[in-house]
């Protein structure tokens, strides 16, 4: 059925305007005031609403075996907390471990997704380690439309590769045309680190941080810069945390590295003092790299704001705090890392960030979906409001007010590291490629609606 969104002002990452949005197959098929539709239109009256883009989370894990355990999202349960939120489309981290053969896991990751989600998704392509027949099974998934790496150089001998390998992924993805996300921490310091604190019997979650300090990060960082820029490829920071790694990564920058920046809802939220929650709750906390000061919080308010900072994404990475979190207890280095947050970055980003006057509502926009969508092939069908665009759509009430809680959210996780924490707003309707899936906060759609998206190499 046809799709009129009418009345609402239309909020992209340039413009801003009041008209009505028309939608036949898919498709953005008209822009325009006062549009006459045929009968059997749906409609949808967004008056006194703004009307985003569908939002587009470049960083998410679903299926994660990590650290002993696996994450509690599925596919269906993940799909449709997004969506709530108002994303519409997001980037799933296909993990396989150096033990694992990395076409297998791309078959895994695609098998887990097909038909169980209900908004689109694509993949970044874990890489963790190269050779003889990295090469040739990467070209084979870039074949298949999946445009983008991911490394670590943390986790050493389970995700993490190391400097040849490190440089030879670079060098492939230059030759493809492929970016190369990383995640950006020293894991050799980290161990070290990580032993002195366990042999001094420092074992709770408030140590997780001292474990990786900024150091850490910005060495990391600029690590991955200068290998980005020996290989002239194109490199795209993830979950950028502190002043120092940002500090690392506009110096190279500034040479004229090709290198984008991330950073995720946790880190621009909460900080540091949260992980320091007595009686093991900041177990909640962990994640890395660790919530940071709130000197490094404004560092990346700021950033964000001016642009430097290309992106905001999640990291959503759901474990339980009973029997995950947990497995912790005795020893912080075996707390499952990562917090879930794909139901409530746009809310949170909106109300700390453009209700409260921390960030302009167009590059809110932009770095919610926009700049994403450019990054990772997948812009103008995702991440802007233009005639045959994709009708993903969120229909954005400002007037609404609730509190964040785990007693009300749809992802699989027995907390919420949000709870009781103010919103100033939260989508009313949401659409994927013209089908509403969400009406005010409950989902109501088709849960297997979401697409694979393949994509095309962008440089
Ligand atoms: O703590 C985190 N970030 N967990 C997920 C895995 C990763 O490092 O991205
Ligand atoms: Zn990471």
């Amino acid at each position: 059925m046809p799709l009129l969104i009418k009345n609402g002002e239309i909020i992209t990452g340039d413009s801003r305007f009041r008209a009505d949005i028309y939608c036949e197959g898919e498709i953005i098929t008209r822009i325009g005031p006062a549009l006459k539709v045929p009968p059997g239109t749906e409609e949808i009256d967004a008056a006194g609403q703004y009307v985003f883009p569908g939002f587009v989370d470049p960083h998410v894990h679903i299926h994660l075996p990590f650290m002993g355990t696996l994450s509690k999202d599925t596919h269906t349960t993940g799909s449709q907390a997004a969506l709530i939120g108002g994303t519409t489309t997001f980037i799933e981290m296909c993990a396989g471990t150096r033990f694992d053969d990395p076409l297998e896991s791309y078959g895994l990751w695609k098998s887990k997704a097909a038909g169980n989600s209900a908004c689109d998704y694509a993949f970044h392509m874990g890489v963790s380690r190269f050779d003889t027949t990295t090469a040739d099974q990467l070209r084979e998934v870039v074949r298949d439309g999946t445009t983008s790496f991911k490394v670590y150089l943390a986790y050493k001998g389970f995700f993490g590769v190391d400097d040849e390998e490190l440089f030879k992924v670079l060098a492939l993805a230059k030759e493809l045309g492929v970016i190369v996300t990383a995640h950006a921490e020293n894991a050799d310091l980290i161990a070290q680190l990580q032993a002195q604190l366990l042999a001094e019997g420092k074992t709770g979650p408030e140590w997780h941080e001292p474990s990786r300090p900024v150091q850490v990060e910005a060495d990391g960082t600029s690590h991955f810069a200068t290998f980005v820029e020996a290989t002239g490829a194109k490199g795209y920071v993830v979950h950028l945390s502190c002043e120092a790694a940002l500090a690392a990564a506009m110096a190279a920058k500034s040479r004229g590295v090709d290198l984008a920046i991330e950073c995720v809802i946790p880190h621009l939220i909460l900080d540091a003092s949260y992980a320091e929650r007595p009686d093991f709750e900041g177990a909640k906390y962990v994640m890395s790299p660790p919530l940071r000061t709130l000197r490094d919080q404004r560092a990346l308010w700021w950033a964000l704001e001016q642009g430097f900072i290309d992106t905001v994404g999640t990291d959503h990475a759901p474990f339980d705090f009973r029997g995950q979190k947990e497995m912790g207890r005795e020893d912080f280095t075996q707390i499952p890392n990562g917090i879930a947050a794909i139901e409530d970055r746009v809310n949170l980003l909106y109300t700390y960030g453009v209700s409260r006057g921390r960030l302009d509502i167009h590059r809110f926009v932009d770095a919610a979906s926009t700049r994403a969508a450019k990054l990772f092939g997948l812009f103008p069908r995702k991440g802007t409001i233009q005639i045959g665009s994709d009708a993903d759509l969120v229909v954005y009430d400002p007037r609404y007010r609730g509190k964040l809680s785990a007693s009300t959210q749809v992802m699989n996780v027995d907390y919420s590291g949000y709870e009781g924490m103010e919103i100033d707003g939260r989508p009313s309707v949401v659409t994927v490629r013209g089908a509403v899936q969400v009406r005010d906060g409950t989902f109501i759609g088709d849960p297997t609606r979401g697409e694979l998206l393949r994509r095309e190499p962008v440089s």
